[in-house]
C-alpha cells in the first residue's frame, strides 16, 4: 500500500482540507503515515496569511527534497505536492523555486489530486484556476472509521472565501469569493459525523457568520437558523463556529447565543485594532465603539460569554496613541483568549503598498505589551472558573494514567481523575485549580448519557 504524509500549516480550514485530502487519497489506495521518511507522497498544505508562514514552506521543501533524493538513491519514488494558500498565491513560481515539487494545487482544486498525480508522471503540474464545479461534490462521503480515528470533536466547513477585502489580508485572493454550502449537504455531513460518535461540531469558514446557504425550501438560511437545525441532530451536544466578522453578527445569531443551549458560550470575534482610524484604514467597516456595543448586545443575551479575538499591531501608520486605543479596548472589553500578530505586508494587498510601514522594533514592543495584557486577562478568566461547576466533553486520556481530559464550554482544557468515564461523554465537574494552560477538576456527576 502506498503511503501519504500530509503536513498542514495555518488555520482550521487547512486542517479540514488536509483531512478531506487524506480521505480522498484513501480511495486511491494511500494510507496515512505520520513519518515523512516512509511516504510515497508528501503533501504540504500551506498558509499564506503572514510572511513567516509562507517562508516556512520553502525551508520545509528543502528538507523534503533531501528526503526525496535519499529515497531515490534506494530506488523508491516520492511525489511532492504543494497545496493550500501558498500554492494558490504563487502557483508556477513554486515549481521554479523548488525543482523537486511535482504538483501545485490550490484549496479549491484538491479534488483533482488523483488525476493530477497520474498526470504528474509525465509533467510537473499547476492547478490553481478556480473551478466551476464544487469540490465538495467530488470528494468521497465521510467514512465512519476515518471519523472515529479523529475523535469526538470535528470541524465542518460550511462556507469558504471572503468578500470583505480587509486591506492587510490575502484571503480574498487565495480563497476567492464567498461561497456557502447548501444546508442539505451540511446536514448530511453533520449526521455522518454524529453517527460516528462526534459530539461537538465547529462550523468553519473564513467568514462563517456571513453564511447564506440555500435551505431545503430554496430560501437562503442564516448561520443562526443553521445552528438551530444542527442542534437537533441526534448525538450533537455542542456547537461552535469560527471565524466571524463583527459586521455579520445579525440578530438571529445573537438570539441563538441566548437561547440555544447547544451553542457554546464562546465567541471568536476578531477586532484587529481599537483605533477608529486604523480600523478604517484596514477597511473593517466598523468603529471601536460599534464593536463595544455589539459585545454588550451579545452579552445581554448570553452574560456567560467568553470572548476571543485576533489583533494586529503595527499596521502601516499606526501611531503610539492609536496603539494605546487598542490597549484600552482590550481593557474595556476583556478577552478570555486571543491571537496577536505583528502586521506582515502581503504582496498584492493594498496595505503592503503604504509608505508608512512601522519598524520591526516598534511592532515587537507593541506586541509584547499587548500580549502581556491579554495573558493577564486569560489567566484571570481561567482562575475565575475555579470553584465553578462546568460541563466537560471528554476528548482523550489525560497526561497521567487514570486521568481523562476534555474541554469546558469556554474551550479550556480540563483534566480530572477517572477510570470509569468514556471519551465522548459529557460530565459535570467542579474546577479545583487553574494551571497555566489547563484546569484541574473533580467529578460531580454525569450530565449526559448519549455517549457513543
Ligand atoms: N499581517 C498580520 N496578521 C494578519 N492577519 C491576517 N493578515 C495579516 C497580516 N497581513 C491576522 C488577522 C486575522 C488572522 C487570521 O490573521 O488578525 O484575523
Ligand atoms: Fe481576511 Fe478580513 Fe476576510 Fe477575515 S474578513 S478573511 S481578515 S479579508
Amino acid at each position: 500500500m502506498k503511503k501519504v504524509f500530509v503536513k498542514s500549516y495555518g488555520c482550521q480550514m487547512n486542517v479540514y482540507d488536509a483531512e478531506r485530502m487524506t480521505d480522498l487519497l484513501a480511495t486511491e489506495g494511500y494510507s496515512e503515515t505520520k513519518a515523512m521518511e516512509e511516504a510515497d507522497l508528501v503533501i504540504l498544505n500551506t498558509c499564506h496569511i503572514r510572511e513567516k508562514a509562507a517562508d516556512k514552506v520553502y525551508s520545509e521543501l528543502g528538507r523534503v527534497r533531501e528526503l526525496k533524493e535519499e529515497r531515490e538513491a534506494q530506488g523508491r519514488e516520492t511525489k511532492i505536492v504543494v497545496a493550500g494558500c501558498v500554492a494558490q498565491a504563487e502557483g508556477k513560481e513554486i515549481l521554479r523555486r523548488q525543482t523537486a515539487v511535482d504538483v501545485v494545487v490550490g484549496p479549491q482544486n484538491y479534488h483533482h489530486l488523483p488525476d493530477l498525480l497520474k498526470r504528474s508522471k509525465a509533467e510537473r503540474l499547476v492547478d490553481t484556476e478556480f473551478p466551476i464545479e464544487d469540490k465538495f461534490d467530488h470528494l468521497p462521503a465521510l467514512q465512519k472509521s476515518r471519523i472515529q480515528s479523529r475523535g469526538v470533536t470535528a470541524f465542518l466547513t460550511i462556507q469558504e472565501g471572503c468578500d470583505k477585502f480587509c486591506t492587510f489580508c490575502v484571503v480574498p485572493y487565495t480563497r476567492g469569493a464567498e461561497v456557502s454550502r447548501p444546508v442539505a449537504r451540511i446536514l448530511d455531513e453533520a449526521m455522518r459525523l454524529a453517527d460516528a460518535g462526534v459530539r461537538e461540531l465547529t462550523l468553519i469558514g473564513q467568514n462563517v457568520n456571513a453564511y447564506h446557504g440555500e435551505g431545503p425550501d430554496g430560501s437562503s438560511w442564516t448561520l443562526g437558523r443553521l445552528l438551530r437545525r444542527l442542534a437537533e441532530v441526534p448525538g450533537i451536544a455542542r456547537l461552535r463556529y469560527m471565524t466571524s466578522h463583527p459586521r455579520d453578527m445579525d440578530d438571529e445569531l445573537i438570539l441563538a447565543h441566548g437561547d440555544l443551549p447547544a451553542l457554546m458560550p464562546y465567541l471568536h470575534l476578531p477586532v484587529q485594532s481599537g483605533s477608529d482610524r486604523i480600523l478604517d484604514a484596514m477597511n473593517r467597516k466598523h468603529t471601536s465603539d460599534e464593536y463595544r456595543r455589539l459585545i454588550e448586545r451579545i452579552r445581554k443575551r448570553q452574560p456567560d460569554l467568553a470572548l476571543s479575538s485576533d489583533f494586529i499591531v503595527g499596521f502601516p501608520g499606526e501611531t503610539d496613541a492609536e496603539f494605546e486605543e487598542t490597549m484600552r479596548l482590550v481593557a474595556d472589553v476583556g478577552f478570555a483568549m486571543s491571537f496577536t500578530f505583528k502586521y506582515s505586508p502581503r504582496p498584492g494587498t493594498p496595505a503592503a503598498e503604504l509608505a508608512t510601514q512601522v519598524s520591526e522594533e516598534v511592532k515587537s514592543m507593541r506586541l509584547a505589551r499587548l500580549q502581556n495584557l491579554l495573558e493577564t486577562q486569560r489567566q484571570a478568566f481561567n482562575h475565575g472558573t475555579v470553584g465553578q461547576t462546568l460541563d466537560v466533553l471528554l476528548e482523550k486520556p489525560g497526561r497521567h494514567p487514570g486521568q481523562i481530559a476534555g474541554k469546558s464550554p469556554y474551550l479550556q482544557p480540563v483534566q480530572f481523575e477517572s477510570d470509569a468515564h468514556q471519551i465522548g461523554e459529557i460530565v459535570t465537574v467542579r474546577i479545583v485549580r487553574a494551571g497555566s494552560n489547563s484546569l484541574f477538576a473533580e467529578l460531580i456527576g454525569t450530565g449526559d448519557k448519549v455517549a457513543a
